[in-house]
């Protein structure tokens, strides 16, 4: 059926998108602000004028079984403490009182397997099924502040397996599916994982592939994990190590099915969860109990808008990122919500599998990436338009800047002018979002995230540490917020270095480069750091030079983001082999699954490009500066300071046939 017939005329569309380029703001309709949650603009100047009170009223609505003594302790910057004194229990939050309230019937998830199949999981199921799990967890071993490492795909068990850590107060560390065993690995070691749950194997496109079995290659040396647990999902054989692997079925199907949530006190570790930063070893972002269920429980509800009596939500990112455990898991179970959990991709069985997914479920709420919007772009209006749309009411968008072009597609097409678009900026280290619309208040400018959400405050400094305006500058957050990150994990001196220094213990760096216009609407523009983002993949340039150098033909590399109209960046690898080799196709293939297998297929280099030599400083630096320059294609800024500037018309020339070839 096609439902926007109007619509799937490629020019047509384009002249009508065109059209709306010239539209610097769009308002919410009159019929939207009438019915959302919050429609008066003075809830900026409330929460401003006393903004732990304005926190202290989003932890309120959540239940606490002791009432924090004080809201915010600022006594030893950036060492803040939350609701302290407070008691809690986020999985008695994300269900119980759901249950308790009559509200058991209540669908949690409608969850869709690649292939079609369904599953849908009541509150009252998943209350269950978590506290069977939490009971498992105990039998194995896990107390109180034992950190279980999760490595599963979307299936439902990935949020129960989450819950039943949260009840009895042992911190998770999820994993991404995508990332390699390797990298699975190495985060279990970091983190001293005692148990490790993941699964027989994952469905990815049409393929099954073993999951347990690349675990156990890499896995078999780690002392301090001592148990794992392997969830059935797709009948894939797995070897299993006497005393030491269990499967997930048989220890919840015998666990009792009463598993009291634990108090915990508001700054108890909720989880730790493993991003890139600017070096090769990936930051442990610590989170912890009250605050950070007060951060995505309020903006949740409010950035969405969120009924939970009559929406259907989707956030299509993937649990293992930030985006899923604050905005498919802990958010949304917070504000009893129903959700959509899909465990595929955007593009199988077929390119319209998403559409198909909101008709069905008659979705209200789609959070999603700019990547993906660019690519439904690419394919064509009409895959959304062979579908029912009409459900829809808000749409979102996380994780990279969103160029005006998909921000305008995803408005017209599908929320076919109707929707407001929420652009969110947030960090993992911030655990919720910060800088937002609230829908039924503020006018929109496409690519811009808007301002910062009530309680927030953000601006824009220049190198000495001055607000500026209207110019390119440092993003910065001014004042602590309740779902902040408190440390990272054993590695206290990094936390302090990396976002309390530049700019003193009071002032959090974000790392993203910004300009605040005129009407104080904030434009994130990209990272100003050795991170880059590859389809809202978070990767540090380090990581994957490290990946690409254990390969034993590679000397030496210097990997850097590119701009790319698909992906929002692209790794570029330049990449000098060992002694006189010569570069070409299967060399590059090689690297290519180095990289795949120590950190993931995602981080694999777009474009790998042979040098003799790299663009270094005297004292041996590489200059990356210089190696974007010529990526982009800029004239190249100074090159008085190299050793050897000859280095810089071979990499041009190189960088020029590699381009040619691909066109
Ligand atoms: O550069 C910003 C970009 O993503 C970075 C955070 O990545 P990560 O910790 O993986 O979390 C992603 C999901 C919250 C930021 O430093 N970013 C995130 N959202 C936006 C964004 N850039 C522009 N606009 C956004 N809405």
């Amino acid at each position: 059926m096609a439902t926007h017939p109007e619509l799937v005329s490629g020019e047509e569309l384009e002249r009508e998108l065109g059209a709306l380029l010239d539209v610097e703001r769009f308002e919410p309709s009159a019929e939207f602000r009438e019915r959302a949650l919050l429609k008066d603009p003075a809830i900026y100047e409330e929460a401003e004028r006393d903004p732990e009170a304005w926190w202290a009223k989003q932890a309120g609505e959540l239940h606490w079984f002791r009432r924090w003594d004080r809201v915010l302790d600022d006594s030893n910057p950036p060492f803040y403490r939350w609701f302290t004194g407070g008691q809690l229990n986020v999985s008695y939050n994300c269900l119980d009182r759901h249950v308790e309230a009559g509200r058991g019937g209540r669908v949690a998830f409608h969850w869709r397997g690649e292939e079609g199949e369904e599953r849908e999981i009541t509150y009252a199921q998943l209350l269950e099924e978590v506290q069977r799990a939490a009971n498992a967890l105990k039998g194995l071993g896990v107390r109180p502040g034992d950190v279980v490492g999760i490595y599963l795909p979307m299936i439902p068990e990935v949020v129960v397996a989450m819950l039943a850590c949260a009840r009895i107060g042992a911190p998770h560390n999820v994993v991404f599916g995508g990332f390699s065993a390797e990298a699975v690995r190495e985060r279990m070691e970091f983190s001293e994982a005692k148990v490790l749950i993941t699964v027989d194997g994952a469905a990815r496109k049409g393929r099954t592939t073993p999951v347990k079995d690349r675990v156990d290659e890499v896995m078999g040396d780690l002392t301090t994990l001592q148990r794992i647990v392997v969830v059935r999902s797709k009948g894939v054989p797995c070897g299993m190590r006497a005393g030491r692997d269990v499967y997930y079925d048989e220890i919840v199907e015998a666990a009792a099915a009463v598993c009291p949530p634990e108090p915990l006190d508001a700054e108890h570790p909720l989880y730790i969860l493993y991003t890139s930063g600017s070096t090769a070893k990936p930051k442990g972002i610590l989170h912890t109990t009250g605050g950070y269920l007060t951060g995505v429980a309020a903006t949740h509800r409010y950035v969405f808008d969120l009924k939970p009596e009559s929406d259907v939500y989707w956030c299509a990112a993937d649990v293992g990122w930030v985006t899923g455990h604050s905005y498919i898991v802990y958010g949304p179970l917070a504000n009893g919500a129903t959700s959509v959990m899909w465990e595929g991709a955007p593009d199988y069985p077929n390119r319209g599998v998403w559409w198909e997914n909101i008709e069905r479920y008659h979705v209200s709420i789609l959070y999603c990436a700019p990547t993906a919007i660019r690519a439904c772009v690419k394919w064509g209006a009409e895959w959304p338009n062979g579908h029912d749309l009409s459900s829809l009411r808000l749409l979102g968008t996380v994780g990279e800047p969103i160029n005006p072009k998909a921000w305008l597609w995803y408005h017209k097409v599908i929320g076919h002018e109707r929707c407001p678009i929420v652009d969110t900026w947030w960090q993992t280290e911030t655990g919720a979002i910060m800088i937002t619309p609230l829908p039924g208040i503020t006018a929109t400018k496409p690519g811009s995230a808007t301002q910062p959400f009530p309680g927030v405050k953000a601006e824009v400094y220049n190198e000495r540490g001055e607000g500026v305006r209207d110019t390119q500058g440092l993003l910065v957050l001014r004042r602590p917020w309740p779902s902040m990150l408190r440390t990272l994990y054993k590695e206290q001196e990094r936390f302090l270095a990396g976002y309390f220094e530049r700019f003193g213990r009071e002032t959090y760096l974000v790392g993203d480069a910004a300009r605040l216009d005129e009407d104080g609407y904030f434009w994130v523009i990209g990272r100003v750091d050795d991170v880059v983002n590859v389809s809202g993949h978070r990767l540090s340039t380090a990581e994957v030079e490290s990946a690409i150098v254990a390969h034993p033909e590679v000397a030496e590399a210097a990997v850097i983001g590119q701009h790319d109209e698909d992906t929002g960046q692209a790794i570029v690898a330049f990449v000098t082999l060992q002694g006189d080799l010569e570069g070409g196709e299967s060399e590059r293939e090689g690297i290519r699954a180095t990289v795949a297998e120590r950190i993931g297929k995602f981080a694999r280099p777009k474009r790998i490009i042979w040098a003799d030599d790299l663009p270094k400083t005297r004292s041996g630096k590489i200059m990356r500066r210089l190696l974007r320059d010529i990526a982009e294609g800029r004239e190249l800024g100074d090159v008085t300071t190299l050793r050897d500037p000859v280095v810089m018309d071979q990499l041009e020339q190189r960088v020029k046939e590699l381009q040619a070839q691909e066109t």
